[in-house]
C-alpha cells in the first residue's frame, strides 16, 4: 500500500482527532466508554485525542465521568477489532451496517490511518475509532476478555520463513488474541495467499485456544464480482481490488475456546 505522505499530516490527523485514539493503553478495560452514543450525545469522543499530539482534555484519562457514564451506557455493546485496518473501508462499512456494535481499527501507518479517520468522519459514524498503533503486544491495551471479535484482512503475508514470527496469525499473536477475546468470540481472517492461508490454518489447528469454524478456499468463487461489490457487504480495499481481478480469496474463521479470562 504505497502512498505519498500527505502535506501537513500532523495537522490533518489532529483535525480528525475525534476518530483517533492517541494513547490506546489509557483505554484499557474501558474501551466502550470512548465511543459516542448513537444520537451523538455523551462522552464517547473523550477517548480520542489527536494522533501524536498531546490530546489535551480529549485524552482517554481526561474527562471525569467519562468512564462511569460511557461505561454504563455502552457496556453491553460488542467491541470488534481489526489489526492492519488500512484505509478503513472494511471497518467503516461494518460500523455502518451494525450501528449497535463498536469497531476499533489499528493501523501502523499514520498516512493510512488518516484516510480511515477521514472516511469514518465523512460517514458521520459514532461507533468507530482508529489508532495509529503498530500492534506487537496488546496486553497493555485490552483487559482480558474485553473484545468480542477480531478481523484480520489481507494482513502482510511475510513470505520468508525467517519472518514467520511477524505474521499476524503466528502462535505468539494467537496467544495474545486469546487473552483479549471473550470465549466464543471469533477471529476472521482473509488472504489472497494460499501459503499464508495454509500456515494460518495449521497454527490454528495446533492452538489450544481456538477451534476452526470455517476454512474456505475461494470464498467468493461462486459470486459475480460486480454484484458482490455492489452488495453492501463490508469489503476491505485490498479485497475489493482482488475481487475485481478475480483473484482467489481464502477465508478462515476460528472461535476462542472457553477459559477464565472473560470479564
Ligand atoms: C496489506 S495491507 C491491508 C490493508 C487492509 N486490511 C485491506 O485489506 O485493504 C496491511 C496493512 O496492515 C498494516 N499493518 C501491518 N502490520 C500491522 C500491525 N502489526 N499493526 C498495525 N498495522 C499493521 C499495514 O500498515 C498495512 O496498512
Amino acid at each position: 500500500m504505497r502512498q505519498r505522505k500527505p502535506k501537513n499530516l500532523q495537522e490533518k490527523l489532529a483535525a480528525h482527532g475525534d476518530y483517533l485514539v492517541a494513547r490506546p493503553e489509557e483505554a484499557r478495560g474501558r474501551w466502550r466508554s470512548l465511543f459516542r452514543s448513537a444520537d451523538g450525545a455523551g462522552l464517547g469522543a473523550c477517548g480520542a485525542g489527536g494522533l501524536g499530539g498531546d490530546g489535551g482534555a480529549a485524552s482517554p484519562s481526561a474527562g471525569a465521568g467519562c468512564g462511569e457514564t460511557g461505561g454504563h451506557v455502552f457496556s453491553s455493546r460488542k467491541l470488534f477489532l481489526e489489526i492492519g485496518s488500512g484505509k478503513g473501508a472494511f471497518l467503516t462499512r461494518k460500523a455502518q451496517n451494525d450501528p449497535e456494535s463498536l469497531y476499533l481499527g489499528f493501523e501502523g501507518r499514520e498516512a493510512v490511518v488518516l484516510r480511515a479517520a477521514e472516511k469514518a468522519g465523512a460517514a458521520g459514524l459514532k461507533n468507530i475509532l482508529f489508532s495509529n498503533l503498530y500492534v506487537r503486544d496488546l496486553a497493555p491495551v485490552f483487559a482480558p476478555g474485553e473484545a468480542d471479535g477480531l478481523f484480520l484482512n489481507f494482513s502482510d503475508p511475510w513470505p520468508k520463513a525467517r519472518h514467520s514470527g511477524r505474521r499476524l496469525t503466528c502462535g505468539q499473536y494467537l496467544a495474545m488474541y486469546a487473552r483479549l477475546l471473550k470465549s466464543g468470540s471469533r477471529i476472521e481472517f482473509k488472504t489472497d495467499s494460499n501459503n499464508f492461508f495454509r500456515f494460518s490454518k495449521e497454527v490454528l489447528e495446533e492452538s489450544p485456544e481456538f477451534e476452526i469454524v470455517e476454512a474456505i478456499e475461494g470464498v467468493y468463487d461462486a459470486c459475480d464480482a460486480n454484484s458482490l461489490i455492489l452488495s453492501g457487504l463490508a469489503l476491505s480495499e485490498y479485497e475489493e481490488r482482488f475481487i475485481r481481478w478475480n483473484r482467489r480469496i481464502y477465508f478462515l474463521s476460528a472461535a476462542k475456546i472457553g477459559n477464565s479470562f472473560d470479564i
